[in-house]
């Protein structure tokens, strides 16, 4: 296969249609991190069993832990593992808070069908942009772009000082002429990984703004918009790796009710990737905890992989509204 290649070729689509329709029917399509086999195939698996349009999408951290070209390879085995099963789900191959434009450009160049040009540190300026100077280039190749207008509060944050980060609606439709992009992610209280809130025992995180996000629907109605940050770091989970010699102590996500309620709005594309990961640990941890002599790889990754499938079927179904959809 020549250095370039196009989504097209590989089997996959941009996020074009898969917007559309998941507006039009009130759901959210699941974004799915990976960083290696067995979390691939559990989001392929998990999503075709209930029949989901699947963003699957990497970090350019993902990208230099798996190798792009191993990587290209790997999504060509996904694609051509549902024909073999006899089914047909939309999957898109995304890049997920991509920094440069050359970063952005590799992955459009290697295959992937849409990229994130994460400019939410920068100034307005700045991020319109490096944000064009990723969509003039993506469009040619007909690959899709998501911005970033506002930050996610930081893991070590104050509640309160996530408020000065939140999406202001006043930019956005100035951000999304001038650049041109196809969704843009907000902040609106959600936060990445497993720690996202300080709070005392006993206390329940604050709900997100939806009067923000309301009035960014307002300015731009029908415009797709993507929530980061957005796993629920499921207690179970939490539980499991405590009990099985884990420690990871004021753990707290995003409430699924919370989620389940954008997704109905015009977010339709939600990021998840810390409920994977401690799906994985929960069930790794406790094939260690309960033979401690076991060391083939495919007897703990084998049942991580398992919890993966079932941990994404259920978000699918209950808290995204894509199972069916595909
Ligand atoms: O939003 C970030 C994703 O969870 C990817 O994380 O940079 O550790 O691959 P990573
Ligand atoms: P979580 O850490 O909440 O899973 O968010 C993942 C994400 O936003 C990836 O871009
Ligand atoms: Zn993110």
């Amino acid at each position: 296969m020549s250095d370039t290649v196009s989504f097209k070729d590989l089997g996959l689509v941009n996020t074009r249609e898969l917007f559309k329709k998941a507006i039009e029917g009130n759901y959210a399509v699941p974004a799915y991190n990976f960083n290696n086999m067995e979390q691939l195939q559990a989001i392929i698996i998990g999503c075709m069993e209930s029949r989901s349009p699947v963003i699957v999408q990497t970090s350019g951290g993902a990208i230099k832990y798996i190798n792009k070209t191993f990587l290209r390879y790997m999504i060509q085995g996904a694609v051509e593992m549902v024909k073999e099963q006899g089914e047909d789900i939309p999957i898109t191959l995304h890049l997920d808070h991509g920094d440069t434009f050359e970063l952005a450009k590799s992955c459009i160049d290697s295959g992937y069908s849409s990229v994130m040009l994460d400019g939410s540190h920068h100034s307005f300026d700045d991020n319109v942009a490096l944000t064009k100077l990723v969509v003039d280039y993506a469009h040619t190749r007909d690959v899709t772009v998501e911005g970033e207008l506002g930050v996610l509060a930081g893991i070590e944050d104050e509640i309160s000082a996530a408020v000065s980060h939140f999406t202001k609606p006043d930019e956005v439709v100035e951000f999304v002429e001038r650049t041109g992009v196809d969704s843009l992610a907000i902040s609106i209280g959600t936060s990445h990984g497993a720690y996202k809130f300080k709070l005392p025992p006993g206390e329940l995180p604050p709900p997100l703004r939806f009067d923000i996000l309301d009035e960014i629907e307002k300015r731009i109605p029908g415009f797709p918009i993507v929530l980061h940050g957005a796993s629920a770091v499921v207690p179970e989970y939490i539980e499991a790796i405590n009990r099985y010699g884990g420690k990871m102590d004021n753990a707290v996500g995003i409430p699924e009710d919370q989620l389940r309620k954008a997704a109905v709005s015009a977010v339709c594309k939600i990021n998840i990737d810390s409920d994977n990961r401690l799906a994985m640990t929960a069930a790794i941890r406790r094939v260690f905890s309960e033979k401690p002599d076991e060391f083939d790889p495919r007897k703990y990754l084998g049942p991580a992989r398992v919890e993966m499938i079932n941990m994404v079927k259920n978000k699918n179904e209950h808290v995204l509204g894509s199972a069916g959809r595909a």
